[in-house]
């Protein structure tokens, strides 16, 4: 694992966040559901799980295999836990691992979703080759996750959250996605969870800056003082956007 991984696990463990750390919830989970055609019969790998959330959510809507593959071993743990407590530890599955190198054989997939993570991962195109390795043939990627509405952007990328600032243009995503082979690209815009998302934090703790403070400082600078301001410049100039990319194999 690397440093800055190992940075980012301690961000997302930091005991301000629900039990999903993503915009929209389980309204957009399920959004993305749809978009990734998700039946019954599906195995599907729900990659970065955090505490879990969307897994058990996939298992009560439709019934499906699913497992949950995280690199905090905290959050694999809280999750395991509750499959326990809820007797579902023989269908939900949970364990630590790392999307850059999964430990699946080829084509053991039909759907994998990724959300609110894909942007933090440190080597995307080698996620983006693990991904396809292991889907089957018609197999679907989704992934929500912000992504930058301006080619240029106009804030200091390296203050702000470590999930912004791996965001990319929409036509980047689509670029490693196609780069891998995967096709029939489809893209839909959510920004306007994104900014409920930030209203909630806002009126949680008042003021971004006070639910900064709570998280820890990291080393690579993302999540300092300044980083508030960025978001909200973000916002106002329109730079910033949440969306979810679907690709076949
Ligand atoms: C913003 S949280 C999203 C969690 C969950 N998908 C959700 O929507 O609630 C990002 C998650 O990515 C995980 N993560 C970060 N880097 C990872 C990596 N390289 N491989 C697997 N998981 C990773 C973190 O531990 C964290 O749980």
């Amino acid at each position: 694992m690397s440093k800055d991984s190992r940075e980012v696990v301690k961000f997302y463990e930091a005991d301000v966040w629900g039990d999903t750390i993503h915009p929209g919830e389980t309204l957009l989970t399920e959004r993305v559901t749809e978009l990734a055609q998700i039946e019954k019969e599906c195995r599907v790998l729900d990659l970065a799980s955090g505490k879990g959330k969307s897994a058990f959510f996939l298992y009560e809507k439709y019934g499906c295999q699913v497992i949950g593959l995280d690199l905090s071993p905290k959050m694999v743990s809280y999750a395991k836990t509750k499959a326990t407590d809820e007797g579902l530890q023989d269908r939900l599955f949970f364990l630590v691992g790392e999307a850059e190198t999964l430990p699946f054989l080829d084509y053991s997939f039909d759907v994998i979703l990724c959300e609110c993570s894909f942007t933090v991962f440190t080597d995307k195109e080698k996620t983006v080759r693990e991904l396809w390795r292991v889907l089957c043939k018609g197999g679907r990627i989704a992934i929500a996750d912000f992504y930058l509405k301006k080619q240029t952007p106009s804030f200091e990328s390296e203050v702000l959250f470590p999930c912004i600032n791996g965001a990319e243009p929409e036509a980047a995503y689509r670029a490693l996605l196609t780069g891998s082979g995967f096709h029939s690209l489809c893209f839909e815009d959510h920004t306007n969870k994104l900014k409920e998302f930030f209203f909630d934090i806002l009126f949680n703790f008042g003021s971004l800056s006070t639910f900064m403070d709570k998280l820890p400082k990291l080393g690579t600078g993302a999540c300092n003082k300044n980083s508030y301001r960025e978001i909200m410049k973000a916002f106002h100039n329109e730079t910033l956007g949440y969306g979810i990319i679907v690709g076949i194999k």
